[in-house]
């Protein structure tokens, strides 16, 4: 098998409805599953592993490889951006992904900018929000206009007696708070398709794995390393359910020459808010997502670990 290129919705639409008609159908449901992993290229392992994911649990998977305009606030960080399709390609055909979509932002907004967009509401102007106004907005945008663009017209097998559907897209833990708002965009506006978190992918030494990884200098790639430290540090303190003592964790990144931390917040798995509890003086118990962004020279990096 070899993955295949395409650039329009219309081509996406009919190729996933022939090769789901394909589809073996041992459990008699009239259909398959289709897994559509968004990304905007420049891919990693970090990504690999998201497609390979989505091929294990899926007859069809789509990945899309779109650079999406909306979500740049700075028109230089957009046309920095590396775009490298036909390596993705390879990494995709490696994973077994039976379809790249890669549209022109002509094919993505034929009207131009969109005047009607998603909006994250107050979740999106926090943390990644904070410094990046109407990121999660443009990125919400493209991500509800990708998976309708996804969606196949037929071919597709019912929702399962569990309610499991038959349409998934894959998204990685890295970037929680995009995930976050991902899972309550389809909730609140009931978008037919199930999310599918992918846990984060790090190289051997701890940092996690990024598309901005390429742009460090050697130098400020050991530096970069200390937002997993920190995240470390406080999942040891969690384990052992002692006080997590975020201040000592701030201090370490705040001590790496070079590091500029912009925030390291404990907060709620699934809303986000910060937790105010069991955080500083009294022991760590039940669960929380720490977050941590620093810039490394000019480079803004993000990272999270689950605690508890
Ligand atoms: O995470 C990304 O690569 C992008 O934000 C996404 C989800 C593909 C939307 O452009």
């Amino acid at each position: 098998m070899s993955t295949t290129l395409v650039t329009t919705i219309a081509e996406l639409k009919a190729l996933s409805a022939k090769l789901l008609s394909a589809a073996p159908d041992p459990a008699g449901r009239g259909g398959g599953t289709l897994g559509l992993v968004p990304t905007m290229g420049a891919l990693h392992a970090g990504h690999a592993e998201l497609a390979r994911t989505a091929v294990a649990e899926n007859d069809v998977v789509v990945a899309s490889v779109f650079v999406n305009p909306l979500q740049f606030g700075d028109p230089a960080d957009l046309e920095r951006y590396p775009r490298t399709t036909d390596a993705d390609l390879a990494v995709l055909d490696a994973a077994g992904v039976d379809v790249m979509f890669a549209p022109s932002a002509a094919e993505m907004y034929p009207g131009g900018e969109p005047a009607v967009r998603v909006t994250a509401g107050k979740l999106g102007e926090l943390y990644e929000g904070a410094s990046r106004p109407g990121h999660f907005d443009g990125a919400l945008t493209v991500v509800a206009k990708l998976l309708h663009a996804g969606r196949p017209d037929t071919g597709l097998a019912p929702a399962d007696a569990a309610g499991r559907q038959s349409y998934r897209a894959y998204f990685g833990q890295k970037d929680a708070q995009q995930l976050a708002l991902v899972q309550r965009m389809v909730a609140d506006l009931n978008f037919p398709v199930d999310i599918v978190p992918v846990p984060i992918v790090r190289d051997g030494d701890g940092l996690a794995l990024s598309s901005r990884n390429r742009f460090l200098s050697d130098g400020e790639r050991d530096a970069a390393l200390v937002l997993s430290h920190a995240l470390r540090l406080l999942r040891r303190r969690a384990d052992a359910h002692e006080p997590l003592d975020i201040p000592s964790a701030e201090e370490l990144v705040h001590m790496t020459p070079g590091v500029e931390l912009d925030y390291l917040e404990v907060v709620d798995p699934d809303t986000l808010a910060v937790r105010a509890e069991n955080c500083q003086d009294t022991p760590f118990t039940g669960r929380a997502l720490a977050l941590i962004a620093a810039r490394v020279g000019s480079v803004r990096l993000i990272d999270n670990v689950t605690l508890g």
